[in-house]
């Protein structure tokens, strides 16, 4: 019997709900409902679907993995090529596009072209098929002319609609992009892969490629996959916008994920700026990205400049430098940290990787060296991403030469001899010299006058190494009767830097709590922690008087950081440092806790900073937002409020943009606070 037409109503509507919600979640990153509800949603079609199995279409949101694995891939050939894109890996070399591309056009070379630009994401290509709105293939890239049939797997990735959404689609729709695995996914992914003894992923690109290649759509659906798409290779029946900046936006429309970085910019320079933000804001992106790309908006000038080879005349990669490389392991040393650390150095031919000559990597701990297998002689892959310290990604082992050794945690710290003790549970083996340790006296001294702490600009690691090496400094507060004469014998150093550096050691006593509080090194007690301890307590009487729970009372302090901070004022040492300190002449304001209201103007409201300000510090900018009542973050994320931003603002506020925060610049800020 056919089910009556009330319950086939009754399944679209749950299935367009559905839909909706899935679009709300996965496109525009803006849920409407908790995942309870969602959840509550699903099991009620699950329920219907099941009642009446006749009513199933493959399109149905419980659908995703429903298939059974495949024996052997299909090859599928592209009703249009896949095209792949030229290079650019120099800001001449971009220059060199445009200057083809306008005079191509018949353009003045400074012309206003307009480029979209979007990141180049790091992933494994694909083309999607929508067939009156319905998915019924993806494809991989191939050899651009036929590609590999992975319908089964991409079915399973959640952001990928199996229906398109709204109305005016086209017939047909053959729309790519590329999937990726989100850093986070891919971390997550290696870490469980790990605990489990399965094959981990050397990158995301690879995680994402194999993870298409599966015979088993199930296992697929166990990868956290995402996708961008961000090209259309066929559209029937409808008239698609003049420029691919719109043409993106109408497939957001119609349920399709768009990379939320992409711009418009104008000529050379706009594509300069965006080259240098997206590079800025890279390591913050939630995606591996290996560049940018720019593509010529204008649909009728693509059709004149049209191709070459296999690769469009209108559109560029331009390329960040590789972040992994080849090198060869020539030794592996033991570095001791401020804390006593001990963290294996693989020292290597240097190799030019991330933009930078590289000749050390971490191998981060004994575990992870043990696991990486790491040997001197080793042929590594190095990979060096930003700002971050360049690591051993993994070994290629065919290219192991005879007669390696495993390398050991040694029992004695290799600078001063002390016992090396590695507590039970911990992955870090710790020197137990303490101060006593040059080494860890050293790493004490230069986090004490970096730059987040006194800052005593200009003063170096070596040469702290020399005043720890002949025993000059063994406390902090010795660096404040360093006289010029004897610094300016070191080595490296002269008359003028000696001056230099004693000027800045003096200009380091007028500092604030919370500088003062993190240059201590007390353990766990980041920036942001002693910041938050400093405008807590005020003052450092109350700090070193409270007790582990009133330490708790304060943001981000945990019982652990308690109780380390507690432990740190106990030490009669420790007292000692900060007397001599201060009797050195180490001063700052002591603040009135009392003075920051809990209700304001900009109560429930979070601030970020970022940039350069001209009128004020930082410090003095978030006193403001606290003396009104707000409270101001170290990151942006959808519960931001405001961004308020000053010169050479960076990752921050692109984040800001993408998520829709709303930005102010330092004049605005002022104007909103009632400054002038
Ligand atoms: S457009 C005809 N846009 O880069 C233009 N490609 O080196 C087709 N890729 O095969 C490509 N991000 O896999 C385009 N935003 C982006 C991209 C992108 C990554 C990949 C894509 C392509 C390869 C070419």
């Amino acid at each position: 019997m056919p089910a009556p037409v009330a319950i086939r109503k009754n399944l679209e509507l749950l299935r367009d709900q559905i839909r909706h919600h899935n679009y709300r979640y996965h496109v525009l990153d803006d849920p409407e409902i908790p995942d309870a509800e969602y959840d509550r949603l699903m099991r009620q079609l699950q329920a219907l679907e099941q009642e009446h199995p006749e009513l199933v279409s493959a399109d149905s949101p419980t659908q995703r993995v429903g298939a059974e694995p495949i024996q052997s891939f299909k090859t599928v050939k592209h009703r249009v090529p896949m095209l792949s894109l030229e290079n650019a890996f120099s800001t001449d070399e971009l220059r060199d596009f445009h200057r083809r591309v306008t005079s191509r056009l018949e353009l003045d070379i400074d012309a206003p072209v307009q480029y979209a630009a979007e990141p180049k994401l790091d992933g494994a290509a694909i083309s999607l098929l929508y067939e009156n709105g319905v998915l019924v293939r993806g494809a991989t890239r191939g050899d651009g002319t036929s590609g590999e049939d992975v319908t089964h797997n991409v079915r399973t990735i959640d952001s990928i609609p199996l229906r398109l959404i709204g109305r005016k689609y086209p017939s047909v729709l053959e729309v790519r992009g590329e999937i990726f695995m989100p850093k986070a996914g891919f971390t997550a992914y290696n870490a469980n892969a790990r605990t489990t003894g399965e094959k981990t992923f050397v990158n995301p690109r690879n995680a994402a490629a194999g993870s298409l290649r599966q015979l088993d759509p199930k296992l697929t659906a166990m990868r956290p996959l995402d996708i961008y798409v961000y090209y259309v290779g066929e559209a029937i029946g409808v008239t698609l916008p003049p420029t691919h900046s719109e043409i993106l936006n109408l497939l957001q429309e119609w349920g399709l994920k768009v990379c939320p970085e992409r711009r418009l910019v104008q000529g050379v320079s706009g594509c300069v700026e965006y080259y240098e933000a997206i590079g800025a804001a890279r390591d913050s992106l939630p995606y591996e990205i290996d560049g940018v790309v720019y593509k010529v908006d204008n649909l009728a000038m693509q059709r004149e400049l049209g191709y070459v080879s296999r690769a469009p005349r209108w559109a560029i990669a331009h390329k960040f430098p590789a972040q992994e490389e080849m090198t060869v392991v020539q030794g592996i040393e033991f570095q001791v940290g401020r804390t006593g650390a001990l963290t294996p150095v693989a020292r290597l031919a240097p190799v030019f990787v991330g933009g930078v000559t590289v000749s050390n990597a971490t191998l981060h701990n004994i575990d992870e060296l043990h696991r990486k297998d790491v040997r001197v002689g080793d042929t590594v892959i190095v990979r060096r991403a930003g700002d971050v310290i360049p690591e051993v990604v993994s070994v290629i082992r065919q290219r192991r030469p005879d007669g390696t050794r495993r390398t050991h945690l040694p029992k004695k710290c290799p600078v001063c001899a002390s016992a090396v003790i590695r507590e039970k549970g911990e992955a870090v083996a710790r020197c137990s010299g303490g101060l006593y340790c040059p080494a860890q006296r050293a790493e004490a001294l230069k986090h004490f006058v970096s730059r987040k702490a006194m800052d005593v600009d200009g003063m170096g690691g070596r040469l702290i190494e020399q005043l720890v090496a002949i025993d000059r400094t063994k406390s902090p507060a010795e660096i404040y009767d360093l006289r010029q004469e004897e610094l300016a014998v070191m080595d490296r150093m002269g008359d003028k830097s000696a001056a230099n550096i004693v000027a800045a050691i003096e200009a380091s006593k007028s500092t604030t709590l919370s500088r003062f509080l993190y240059a201590l090194g007390i353990r766990d007690v980041g920036e942001a922690t002693a910041a938050n301890l400093a405008a807590h307590f005020g003052n450092l009487a109350s700090i070193e008087g409270a007790s582990v729970e009133e330490l708790e009372g304060v943001a981000d302090v945990g019982p652990v950081v308690a109780s380390r901070i507690r432990a740190f004022f106990n030490e009669p040492h420790n007292l000692d440092v900060i007397r001599n300190l201060q009797k050195a002449g180490v001063h700052w304001e002591d603040s009135d806790p009392q003075a920051i209201p809990a209700e304001g103007p900009f109560s429930g409201k979070t601030f970020v900073l970022t940039g350069t300000l001209s009128g004020m510090t930082r410090d003095e900018a978030k006193l403001l937002i606290q003396k009104l009542g707000g409270k101001v973050s170290g990151s942006v994320s959808k519960k931001t409020d405001f961004l308020v931003f000053g010169e050479n603002a960076g990752s921050k506020l692109t984040k800001a943009q993408s998520l829709e925060v709303s930005t102010l610049s330092e004049s605005e800020f002022r104007a909103l606070v009632g400054g002038e």
